[in-house]
């Protein structure tokens, strides 16, 4: 078993990617989309672990020799370990949520990777005690009998108003992963979401390019996560996105995709 996430790449070859990470507890077909709207872009998408097609934590941490504690820091050094065995030195990394965590825990811990960032539907700040006990418990009963089953009530949260009212395709794809996720990526992925640290300091101290996005309907990130991210970095576009909830990406992709792409261009500027 490699240690290293599985990843796809998109359109062309290019030394500087745009490399996209997918929401809890999904993976990387979330993006489909936008990665459609992208085609003339290089792009890569890739499964945190125990998601998608990536080896599980127990399955990585078997081949890294080393345990593997549930953290975004462990995330994000296995995103850029499996980037740079690709080839990959420097790419604009954008997340959605957890993926938004994920990209935060990259800036915080290897910022030379970055030329750029994109932070959608996320926040900078920890989690309240309220949210990390119901964070434990969820991991709890995904871990137990209830599997998957723990995290279809997150159908309300995730999609929008507008959505629930007059996108039932969407509605009911987004409840098909909601059903098809793995447990142990579920128990994993809360436990280490639910010890994420306050990051707003590592954009303090980055200098690139960047986009905050979020969906106007977004129940989970507020408006006041968006300005307080954007406010922390010195060169940054904050869009948001009408008739789209916390799943922005799904729900509005057109708009998500423009967004990325100016931000992949502000990137390759001089
Ligand atoms: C996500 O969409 O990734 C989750 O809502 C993240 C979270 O639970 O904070």
């Amino acid at each position: 078993m490699s240690a290293r996430l599985s990843l796809t790449r998109h359109g062309p070859d290019d030394p500087m990617p745009l490399v996209l990470l997918h929401a809890f507890p999904l993976d990387r077909r979330m993006w489909d989309d936008v990665v459609a709207d992208l085609g003339d872009l290089p792009v890569i998408t890739l499964d945190a672990a125990g998601f998608g097609d990536s080896p599980s934590p127990r399955e990585l941490a078997e081949a890294l020799n080393r345990p593997l504690k549930p953290s975004l820091s462990s995330y994000a050094d296995a995103v850029a370990l499996t980037l740079r065995d690709a080839g990959v030195d420097r790419a604009v990394v954008a997340g959605l949520s957890m993926g938004g965590y994920a990209a935060l825990a990259l800036a915080e811990r290897h910022p030379e990777l970055l030329a750029g960032i994109g932070l959608l539907d996320t926040r900078a700040a920890a989690d309240t005690d309220t949210v990390r006990a119901h964070r434990t418990h969820v991991a709890e009963q995904a871990a137990g009998s209830m599997g998957a089953r723990a995290v279809a009530p997150m159908i309300d949260q995730v999609l929008g108003g507008t959505s629930h009212a007059e996108r039932p395709d969407v509605v009911e794809k987004v409840r098909g992963w909601l059903a098809g996720a793995p447990p142990s990526g579920i128990a994993w992925a809360q436990r280490a979401m639910a010890t994420r640290p306050d990051r707003l300091a590592a954009l303090e101290r980055l200098d690139v390019p960047a986009l905050v996005l979020r969906g106007a309907e977004d129940a989970q990130s507020t408006q006041e996560d968006a300005e307080a991210m954007a406010a922390a970095l010195r060169d940054v576009e904050l869009v948001v996105v009408p008739r789209a909830g916390h799943l922005s990406a799904v729900e509005q992709p057109h708009e998500v995709a423009a967004a990325l792409r100016r931000l992949h261009e502000r990137c390759r500027r001089p």
